[in-house]
C-alpha cells in the first residue's frame, strides 16, 4: 500500500491553501467517480483490478505452459509508450538484475526505438536462443513495433517455419479493428485484447502488461491484489485519502508557486522503469492547452552525483517526489577491516539498507534546505503487491490531478505530430503534399 508523507513541504506551503487546494482535488475526485468528466470513455482502467476474470489470468498461464513445452528462453515483447512501459517497469523491477530467472524465460523488449543497430543486436540474441514474440499495439499501425515486428517475425517464420511461427507469436490488439487484429486471423495468432475503455498509458492491468509479466515468472494474482487494495483506499471520498492529497500537494506547488517540474527519485535501480513509466502516464495526461507540471525522473544516490547539483542550487522550477521503500529483500552487511583505509569502519555491521536510508534523509533535508519541496510516498517493499498499488495510486492521483487542471486526462493529440512529419520525410504514399511542404523546410 502507497502512504504518503507531505511533511517535507510543510515549510514551503500555508495550511489554508494546501486545504483550499484539498477541496479542489475533492471535486476533481468527484468529477473522475462521477464519470462525466472529459475523455470518460476512457475510465475502464478504474475497474481492472477487481474485474479482471481468472480465465484471463489463466489464457495468459496457457501461453507461459506452451512455450515453456517449446523449449522457449527468449521472449520479444515488441511495443511502445502505453503498450510496453508498465510490463517493462513491472519486469524491471521485479527481476534479479544480474542472473536469469530460474524457471522463466528472458524476456526482452523491442519496437520501442527505431535504431537498427538496437534491433540488429537483439537479432543476435535471437539468434543464440529460442525465441518467441508478444507484439502489442491498440491501434496495429504504429510505425516502430510494426518495423520491429517485421524484422521478428520474419526471423521466426524463417528459423521455425510458418506453422511453428502462428504458435510462436502473440498478438495484443483491438477486439475487432486493426491491421495487427487482420494479420492475427490471417496467420492463426493467439490474441489478447486490449479494452476499448482503456488508453495505453493506463493499461499495465490489461493484458498489455498481464501476459508480459506472467511469462517472465511474476505473480500477477498478487499484483492485482495490490492494485484492488490500493484501489479501496484511493475511492474514499475524504481529505486523507493519499491520491487526493498527491494531486493536491503538487497542483498547489505548480499553480502557487511555480514548481514547473516534477522530479520522481528512486533510491533503487529497481525502480529506474518506474520513472519511465510514470513520466509517460503523467506527461501524456497532463500535458496539454499549454498547461502541465513536467515530469522528470532521477535515479539516486546514482544522479546525485550528475543532477544533484542542479536541485540543490540551480533554478528553482522544480519539487521532488520519491517513492520510497521501506525494507530491503535481501541482506548485505559491512564488514571491518584492520587497516581502514577507506575510513568506512564506523559502519562495521551496518546494512548497506541503513546507509541508503540515511542518503534518503540526508538528501530530503538538503532539497528542502536548497527550496525544493518534497512528496514522500513509501511503500514496503519491492514485489508484485506493492507494485500493483503503486501502479493503482498514480493512475487514480492522474486522475484527480489532470481534472484539478482542468484537463483531459486521456487523450494524446499531440502525439501525432512527429508522426506526421516522419511519415512525410519516408515518404509514406498518401503523405505526398506534406512530402512537397515539409522538403522546403530542410
Ligand atoms: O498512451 C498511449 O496511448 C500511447 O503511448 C500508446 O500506447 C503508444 O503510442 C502505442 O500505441 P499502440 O498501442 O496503438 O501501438
Amino acid at each position: 500500500m502507497v502512504k504518503i508523507n507531505l511533511g517535507g513541504c510543510s515549510s514551503f506551503v500555508k495550511d489554508a491553501e494546501f486545504k483550499n487546494y484539498t477541496l479542489k482535488a475533492l471535486a476533481a475526485f468527484d468529477e473522475l467517480q462521477g464519470e462525466k468528466g472529459l475523455g470518460n470513455d476512457f475510465l475502464g482502467w478504474k475497474t481492472l483490478p477487481v474485474d479482471t476474470p481468472e480465465s484471463l489470468i489463466k489464457d495468459c498461464e496457457a501461453v507461459r505452459d506452451d512455450w515453456k513445452a517449446r523449449g522457449v528462453d527468449l521472449v520479444v515483447v515488441i511495443g511502445i509508450g502505453g503498450s510496453y512501459l508498465g510490463a517493462r517497469c513491472a519486469i524491471e523491477a521485479l527481476s534479479h538484475q544480474f542472473l536469469p530467472a530460474k524457471d522463466a524465460p528472458r524476456v526482452v523488449f523491442a519496437g520501442n526505438n527505431l535504431s537498427e543497430d538496437y534491433l540488429a543486436e537483439l537479432m543476435d540474441l535471437a539468434g543464440m536462443s529460442n525465441t518467441a514474440c508478444v507484439v502489442i499495439s491498440k491501434s496495429g499501425t504504429t510505425t516502430e513495433p510494426a518495423v520491429a515486428f517485421r524484422v521478428v517475425k520474419e526471423y521466426i517464420e524463417n528459423t521455425y517455419g510458418k506453422q511453428e511461427a502462428s504458435a510462436r507469436i502473440v498478438a495484443i490488439t483491438d477486439a475487432v479493428k486493426g491491421a495487427l487484429k487482420t494479420l492475427s486471423a490471417q496467420e492463426g495468432y493467439r490474441t489478447f485484447v486490449v479494452p476499448d475503455n482503456v488508453g495505453g498509458r493506463y493499461s499495465v492491468l490489461t493484458p498489455v502488461g498481464i501476459l508480459p509479466i506472467v511469462l517472465a515468472g511474476f505473480d500477477i494474482r498478487a499484483m492485482l491484489k495490490g492494485a484492488a487494495d490500493e484501489r479501496e483506499e484511493v475511492i474514499r471520498r475524504s481529505e486523507d485519502n493519499p491520491a487526493l492529497l498527491y494531486a493536491a500537494m503538487r497542483n498547489l506547488l505548480y499553480s502557487e508557486l511555480g514548481k514547473k517540474v516534477e522530479i520522481l527519485v528512486n533510491f533503487d535501480p529497481k525502480f529506474q522503469y518506474l520513472g519511465e513509466w510514470w513520466k509517460q502516464l503523467y506527461g501524456e495526461s497532463e500535458g496539454k492547452d499549454l498547461k502541465g507540471i513536467f515530469p522528470a525522473s532521477v535515479n539516486f544516490t546514482t544522479d546525485l552525483h550528475s543532477m544533484g547539483q542542479f536541485i540543490q542550487e540551480g533554478d528553482r522550477v522544480m519539487f521532488e517526489t520519491t517513492v520510497k521503500v521501506e525494507k530491503a529483500r535481501r541482506s548485505v552487511v559491512i564488514g571491518s577491516d584492520p587497516q581502514n583505509l577507506d575510513q568506512l569502519n564506523y559502519l562495521a555491521g551496518s546494512h548497506v539498507e541503513h546507509c541508503n536510508q540515511m542518503a534518503q534523509l540526508g538528501t530530503k533535508l538538503a532539497h528542502i534546505d536548497g527550496g525544493v519541496p518534497q512528496i514522500e510516498l513509501s511503500v514496503e517493499k519491492i514485489d508484485e503487491y506493492n507494485l500493483g498499488a503503486i501502479f493503482y495510486f498514480f493512475e487514480f492521483a492522474c486522475g484527480i490531478s489532470a481534472y484539478l487542471l482542468g484537463i483531459n486526462p486521456f487523450n494524446q493529440p499531440g502525439v501525432e505530430a512527429y508522426k506526421k512529419n516522419m511519415f512525410a520525410l519516408l515518404r509514406k504514399p498518401g503523405y505526398e503534399k506534406q512530402t512537397e511542404e515539409i522538403l522546403k523546410r530542410i
